[in-house]
C-alpha cells in the first residue's frame, strides 16, 4: 500500500479541529460577525503583535490585501516605482499596480530563489519607492543587505511573509520584523487557515494610521462618518479571526512538526548532494514547501520521478517567471495602459532558468512522519541517471 501524503485541502492535512469549531460557534451565537463592531479581529491584532513583538497588527480580508495595504503605506506617486521578485505568487504584484505603481523585477540568488539584494541595488533609482521582497516557500530572504539598502536610499521595505510564518532571521526576529511592513497571508494554502485572511505588522505609527484607514474605507471611525482619504473594504470577519485565533495558538507546533521532518529530510539527502543536487540551508526556515536545486536542469525529470512514486512534487513552481508574466504589454485599466505604456520587464535569467530547469518543490506538511521523509529521500536516491551521472 503507497503512503498517504496528507495536504493543506483536506482535514488529513490541516490542523482544523474543535477549537476552530467552538470558536465559530462563539462567534454565531453573540450576533455579531462584522469586526468594527465585534472583538475577535482586534483580540487577533493584539495576538499577532504580541508574538511579532511590533507596535501593530492590522487584520484583512487576504494576503494580497495586506500587501495592497503595504504598498499604500508606502505612497508611491503614480509612476513610480518597486523593486521586486519575479518569483513570487501574483498577490505580490497586483497591489502595485492597483496603486498606480510601476513593479521593476529584479533576479534571483539561485541558490533559494530569494531577492538578490546586488540585483535590487542595480536597479534602485530616482523613482524607486519600496522594495518588496518574499520569504521565498519559508526561507529567509537576504534582509540585512536589503535593509541597508532601503535605509541608504530612503525606500520602504515591504516583506512578504505569506509563505513564512514565523521564519526566523539571522539573530532570531522573526520574517516581518526587519522591514518597515511585514505582511502575512491565512489563506488555505498557508501554515495556518482561516480560508482567506491577511495581517499586517509594523512598529511605525504613521504607516499603521494609513493601512488602518484603507481597511475601512479611509473612515476613521473615532471621527464620525467623515472619510479623510481614499480606501477599500479589507476588513476581516469576525468568523475568519476566531478561526484565525485558534490557529495562531496551533502555529508553533505546526511550523516544530515541518522544521523536525525537513530536517530528517535533509540529513539523509546529505550524502547525495552535490553539484548536481543543492540541498535548501535550513537556517530559520519555515518549511512552507521543500525546495531543491537541481543545477543541471533536471528538476523537470525529477519531478516526474517523485511524482510517479506518489510524492507530491512540481518542477519551477510557476509557469513562468512573473516578468515573462502575459499580462506585460496588455492594458491595465480599461484600454489604458498607464502607468505601464512602455513597460517591458527587463529579463531575470536566474529566476528564468530555476523556473524552466533547476527548481523542484516538495509539498511540506506537519503531519508527514519519517515514514513520509524515508519515501522521498528513496526516491530522490533513485533518480534518473541523467542527474545522477552529473554528480
Ligand atoms: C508569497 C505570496 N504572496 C502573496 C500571496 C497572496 O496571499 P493571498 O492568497 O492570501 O491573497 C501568496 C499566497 O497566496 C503568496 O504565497
Amino acid at each position: 500500500m503507497t503512503l498517504h501524503f496528507p495536504n493543506m485541502a483536506e482535514p488529513a492535512g490541516r490542523t482544523l479541529g474543535d477549537e476552530e469549531v467552538a470558536a465559530l460557534e462563539r462567534v454565531i451565537r453573540s450576533g455579531m460577525l462584522n469586526s468594527v463592531w465585534g472583538t475577535e479581529a482586534r483580540a487577533l491584532e493584539h495576538e499577532i503583535a504580541e508574538l511579532y513583538g511590533s507596535r501593530h497588527a492590522i487584520a484583512c480580508s487576504s494576503g494580497t490585501a495586506a500587501l495592497h495595504l503595504s504598498v499604500v503605506a508606502a505612497a508611491p506617486d503614480p509612476g513610480d516605482e518597486i523593486i521586486t521578485t519575479p518569483i513570487t505568487d501574483f498577490g505580490t504584484v497586483a497591489p502595485i499596480l492597483a496603486q498606480n505603481a510601476v513593479p521593476v523585477f529584479a533576479d534571483v540568488d539561485p541558490s533559494d530563489g530569494n531577492l538578490d539584494p546586488g540585483a535590487v541595488a542595480a536597479l534602485i533609482g530616482p523613482r524607486t519607492r519600496a522594495i518588496m521582497v518574499v520569504h521565498l516557500f519559508g526561507a529567509p530572504a537576504r534582509i540585512g543587505e536589503l535593509r541597508r539598502l532601503a535605509d541608504l536610499h530612503g525606500l520602504t521595505l515591504i516583506e512578504d511573509c505569506a509563505q513564512a510564518w514565523l521564519t526566523e532571521l539571522p539573530g532570531g526576529r522573526f520574517a516581518g520584523t526587519a522591514g518597515h511592513v511585514g505582511t502575512l497571508s491565512l489563506q488555505q494554502w498557508k501554515h495556518i487557515t482561516c480560508g482567506d485572511g491577511g495581517l499586517t505588522i509594523t512598529d511605525d505609527d504613521e504607516l499603521a494610521r494609513r493601512m488602518r484607514l484603507f481597511t475601512d474605507k479611509g473612515w476613521d471611525r473615532a471621527a464620525g462618518r467623515s472619510h479623510e482619504s481614499p480606501g477599500l473594504n479589507y476588513r476581516m470577519t469576525e468568523l475568519q479571526a476566531a478561526v484565525a485565533r485558534a490557529q495562531l495558538a496551533k502555529l508553533p507546533g505546526v511550523v516544530a512538526s515541518r522544521r523536525r521532518t525537513a530536517a530528517e529530510l535533509i540529513e539523509v539527502l546529505r550524502p547525495l548532494e552535490g553539484p548536481a543536487l543543492r540541498l535548501p540551508r535550513a537556517d530559520g526556515h519555515a518549511w512552507w514547501l521543500f525546495p531543491l536545486v537541481l543545477p543541471g536542469g533536471d528538476a523537470p525529470e525529477l519531478a516526474a520521478h517523485l511524482s510517479a512514486a506518489g510524492i507530491p512534487a512540481r518542477a519551477g513552481y510557476l509557469k513562468e517567471p512573473l516578468n515573462r508574466a502575459p499580462l506585460w504589454g496588455r492594458p491595465v485599466y480599461g484600454s489604458s495602459r498607464y502607468p505601464l505604456e512602455h513597460y517591458d520587464p527587463a529579463p531575470c535569467p536566474e529566476a528564468e532558468r530555476m523556473v524552466s530547469s533547476t527548481l523542484l518543490i516538495i509539498d511540506w506538511n506537519e503531519h508527514y512522519t519519517s515514514e513520509h521523509v524515508k519515501i522521498i529521500a528513496d526516491a530522490v536516491a533513485s533518480r534518473p541517471e541523467r542527474a545522477s551521472s552529473r554528480d
